[in-house]
């Protein structure tokens, strides 16, 4: 029980969402998030997660838990194991594991480098060296609080000032070294700082950990910027700056918004954009897309509006729709980047003008195609029409489909069903992909369809009345599931309020292996049952459990009847009385 906090804590902290997309590819439908089962041999999700329970079940092979459930069985570790892993994940516990890998000792040397580097050049922004660069964020328009919140930093014009603060700091050299952070001089061999007299952008992986920094001139000198070097804890192409401040808004917009630059980035952020990420300034990768897919269905590709942000955008609608994610362009006006056009025209206009000008990734594609050319002979227009075949003929929605051939015949000035027969012919394509769809539905269908017993075992666990009463009018006998039945009996003997029961509730599941059944349970959108309801339920039973004795009666009575037994039917008939007059009572209550 002396877990209790530090359980709270961890579950507060870290995201299961996060934690089982360390192994799982997650896919985010609606609340859920579906993979394939990590723990049987599967071809379509069956695997599901809600963030809101924190919870994860296999719809095939019935595993199912919490975040200490899941890393207990992907590792196979013990609970007490599980905590400490993951305590020191959400950085609650003091202690360092003893049973991580050396290779997982070196990652975490350099987080700790890099988290120590953040806080000098944050620091030395803040200081009197860090004045021209403060003066600079200013003239961008970057408030304090966005400062402190990107922690941006400001390297000195020095040689080795990063270097000497860490040394002090008594680091290893070798981790100084393997952070990135130096390079090493051909001429004398020795290491000197790599980012100097520069505007500093740390890198947050999702979970707060900083990974990389990116570093800008203060001035128009090239290069605009540096970036840290890929390390044992980064790889640029697999993370998005911006993700650890935008998680949360993005999950709850289910949209994220993708712009190229750090300061778009940032601007956004400040101007109340809350959902926005930046690629970091590479061409948008699958691993990039796959981490969107993890918080959200939906994707707002805002570039700049040249024509290399246009090209790039083509690139990105690709990788992204190839991630199943529903995609929208927003071309910012001229040759601006975002964070220009929100200066030019203030916040409220740029928040309108997204809104009002958000297309999808299709009409995006028609446009662009279209642009430039003055007359279209037929060969272009076929040309056109295979370049949006498939990504017509991959929408879910028929009327989708249907509107954008119209709206593609009209901008070709084309018949409609020439376009619709050139469309048709990619439909094999389509097929494959509708079939793995179907199998995830079927899914969401299955555990939509509670049983009463899920929903009446859903609703004790909610409301103490309602599991009193069920307690003393039936009993927990009346479960046919073995689970429900033991969960009840452990409910009924913990002490508390609601929450708190629920809670200890479910550290005694883990510990007794009784989790999956629970989290399946707590995976479904129950409806609850209402205490007028449950009376209904308890009257019901009540009444059909007299029903059955009564039965039973009768054939007793007639059996006795057979024998000709005059005196035992005598006292059988009395009892009978007895029974049915104390059944009408039970009738009128
Ligand atoms: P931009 O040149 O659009 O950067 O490059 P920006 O953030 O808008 O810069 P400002 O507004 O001039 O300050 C987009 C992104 O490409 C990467 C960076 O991630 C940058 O934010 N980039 C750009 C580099 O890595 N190196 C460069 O030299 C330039
Ligand atoms: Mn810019």
């Amino acid at each position: 029980m002396y877990y209790d906090d530090i359980v709270d804590e961890i579950k507060a902290r870290l995201d299961i969402v996060d934690i089982v997309s360390e192994t799982v590819r997650l896919t985010r439908k609606g609340s859920r998030y579906w993979g394939l089962c990590p723990f049987h041999q599967e071809k379509t999700p069956s695997f599901c997660v809600t963030p809101e329970k924190g919870m994860f079940y296999c719809f095939g092979c019935h595993a199912g838990g919490d975040i200490f459930s899941f890393v207990m069985k992907r590792d196979g570790i013990s609970f007490k194991e599980a905590l400490e892993l993951l305590a020191s994940k959400a950085g609650v516990s003091p202690s360092l594991e003893r049973f991580n890998t050396k290779q997982k000792d070196l990652k975490r040397f350099i987080l700790q480098v890099n988290k120590k580097a953040a806080e000098f050049y944050h620091n030395n922004l803040k200081s009197p060296k860090g004045f021209l660069a403060r003066e600079y964020l200013r003239k961008r328009g970057i408030s304090d609080k966005t400062i402190d919140l990107f922690k941006l930093g400001y390297a000195p014009d020095e040689w080795e000032g990063l270097k000497n603060f860490l040394l002090a700091e008594n680091i290893p050299f070798d981790y100084l070294q393997k952070s990135g952070l130096l390079r090493k001089s051909d001429k004398t061999g020795n290491y000197y700082d790599l980012f100097r007299n520069r505007i500093i952008f740390p890198v947050f992986q999702y979970n707060g950990d900083i990974i990389a920094f990116g570093a800008r001139v203060l001035d128009d000198s090239m290069p605009k910027y540096i970036n840290s070097p890929e390390t044992e804890v980064f790889s640029k192409g697999r993370n998005l700056y911006g993700i650890f401040q935008a998680r949360e808004a993005i999950r709850s917009a289910n949209e994220a918004i993708l712009v190229e630059g750090y300061t778009d980035c940032i601007k956004l952020h400040q101007s109340g954009v809350q959902n926005v990420v930046a690629s970091l300034g590479t061409a948008f990768t699958q691993e990039q897309a796959r981490l969107l897919c993890r918080y959200a269905e939906k994707v707002v590709v805002l570039y700049d509006g040249d024509e290399a942000g246009q090209r790039s955008t083509l690139k990105a609608i690709d990788v992204l729709t190839r991630e199943k994610l529903q995609v929208y362009v927003a071309s910012i006006p001229g040759r601006r980047d975002p964070d220009e056009y929100l200066d030019l025209v203030g916040k409220e206009d740029f928040l309108t003008f997204i809104k009002n000008n958000k297309i999808s990734h299709i009409e995006f594609k028609i446009n662009y195609y279209l642009k430039n050319k003055k007359s279209l002979d037929l060969e272009d227009k076929i040309k056109i029409i295979n370049m949006l075949k498939s990504d017509i003929s991959e929408l879910e929605s028929e009327l989708l489909r249907d509107y954008y051939i119209k709206i593609l015949a009209q901008k070709l000035v084309l018949e409609e069903n020439i376009v619709f027969r050139e469309i048709k012919r990619e439909n094999t394509k389509k097929l494959v992909f509708n079939g793995n769809k179907k199998q995830i539905k079927r899914d969401n269908i299955r555990y939509d369809n509670s049983s009463l017993e899920d929903r009446l075992i859903a609703s004790m666990l909610k409301n103490g009345y309602i599991f009193n009463r069920i307690k003393t009018e039936l009993g927990f006998g009346i479960f046919k599931n073995q689970t429900y039945r033991e969960i009840c009996i452990l409910y009924d003997g913990l002490e508390g309020g609601t929450e708190e029961k629920i809670k200890k509730l479910e550290q005694q599941l883990i510990e007794k292996g009784l989790m999956a059944e629970y989290a399946r349970l707590m995976m479904q959108d129950i409806v609850l049952i209402d205490e007028s309801g449950i009376e209904k339920i308890i009257k019901e039973v009540l009444s059909r459990k007299r029903e059955a004795a009564l039965q039973k009666l009768l054939q007793k009575l007639n059996s006795l009847k057979d024998k000709g037994d005059f005196n035992a039917v005598l006292r059988f008939l009395v009892y009978l009385d007895l029974f049915l007059n104390n059944r009408k009572e039970g009738g009128i209550k």
